[in-house]
């Protein structure tokens, strides 16, 4: 934990901080940006980004955390698909189709914890790995080769704390080369041993770009979250500085910062700041004092819906009861925050981007990380350079 908070990332960003607070201003992109609302509501538009920027890029399956201990298992919806993360004897992560190959049936459901995932329709059971290990009546599979019948399995890696997948089962994932300079920024802060609190699904009726721009700026944070967790935060002041040319870093002061930028407090890492990252396309981790949050933002095949996973994670392991208490505790207002604020704002957003007779979205030079997803997109589909 000292090693964590000696190298926090918000040591190099303090004296840029300090000045947007001074100056009551954020860091700017060159210009505005308007977006036209075909980029948020065409289904022909939504298809090519689906290929151009979630098939074909490494994914974030989950947080390491997640399925900490051998056995853990999670499953999750992406792109329409079924996916079962599981956590092996040895400690290896796996990342397999959820789709039994006797019949079809999903495997696992939820999250848990077991040596063996049982199809609950025959019976079939595969291993963590997705090897099939056991058939009952077996005899009527006599002339099967097992080893042709596990589950399919998509190229995962670990690394930095997630577990990194592509989509295609034909397809490798080189984590180092997608996460560029950005990989070694996401080790300063030693996630693969923080703790899950909790987590919530959800699914919002808006396009998957509409959602993750609510995690890329504090702007609407008076507004949404002002009765809330808005005061906490100094809104619409932030530092912004891309990594690899496409993930970005937002380097939020809380209001406890103020103090220090007047000179009448200590700089305070963990209690003064939260950084925000995005992991081009699917990843946005939301650092605060307690721990970071991990949203997950994935489409559906339908250009306006996304699914979205939040996962809490703490620094490390409560040691008693009354610490998990305390821990899930203080994750609550996070929670709320995106269940009965963004989440029914974001659903406004989606008909709005959808039904709205204007022509296009206007994205403020205030709202760097917002142009920095749309920019990544239209670079996706070969629009820009
Ligand atoms: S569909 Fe899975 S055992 Fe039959
Ligand atoms: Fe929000």
């Amino acid at each position: 934990m000292a090693d964590q908070l000696a190298r926090h990332a918000a040591f190099d960003l303090v004296d840029r901080m300090n000045e947007l607070i001074r100056s009551s201003t954020t860091d700017m992109a060159p210009s505005m940006m308007r977006v036209p609302l075909e980029h948020y509501n065409s289904q022909e538009r939504h298809e090519r980004e689906l290929q151009a920027m979630f098939r074909t890029t490494p994914l974030c399956a989950a947080p390491s955390a997640s399925i900490a201990h051998p056995g853990d298992y999670t499953t999750r919806e992406v792109l329409d698909r079924s996916l079962l993360i599981s956590r092996d004897a040895e400690g290896e992560a796996h990342v397999v189709l959820n789709y039994c190959t006797h019949r079809g049936a999903m495997i696992a459901n939820g999250d848990g914890c077991t040596k063996r995932h049982a199809c609950p329709y025959h019976g079939w059971t595969f291993d963590p790995a997705g090897t099939l290990v056991g058939i009952p009546g077996a005899e009527g599979f006599a002339e099967l080769d097992r080893s042709t019948a596990g589950l399919v399995k998509l190229p995962t890696v670990e690394a930095y704390g997630f577990i990194w997948c592509i989509l295609d089962p034909n397809g490798s994932v080189d984590i180092e080369a997608d996460l560029g300079e950005f990989g070694a920024e996401l080790g300063r802060w030693g996630y693969d041993s923080f703790w899950k609190v909790a987590v919530y699904d959800h699914v919002f009726p808006a396009n998957w770009k509409t959602t993750m721009e609510a995690f890329s700026e504090t702007y609407h944070f008076p507004y949404v979250h002002g009765a809330s967790i808005g005061p906490g935060v100094i809104a619409n002041t932030a530092t912004f500085d891309l990594f690899a040319s496409r993930h970005h870093r937002l380097g939020a002061p809380l209001t406890p910062m103020r103090a220090h930028a007047e000179g009448d407090a200590e700089f305070d890492p963990v209690w003064h700041t939260s950084l925000l990252y995005w992991k081009c396309p699917d990843l946005m981790l939301a650092n605060t004092p307690m721990g970071v949050e991990v949203v997950q933002v994935t489409p559906t095949l339908d250009v306006g819906q996304t699914r979205l996973r939040h996962t809490m994670l703490a620094r490390s392991a409560p040691t008693t009861d009354e610490e998990r208490e305390i821990a899930l505790a203080m994750s609550v207002p996070a929670a709320n925050a995106i269940t009965l604020e963004d989440g029914p704002t974001l659903s406004t957003c989606g008909r709005g981007l959808s039904e709205g007779d204007h022509s296009h979205a206007t994205i403020g030079r205030n709202e760097p990380g917002v142009q920095n997803i749309h920019e990544q997109a239209q670079r996706a589909l070969g629009e820009i350079a």
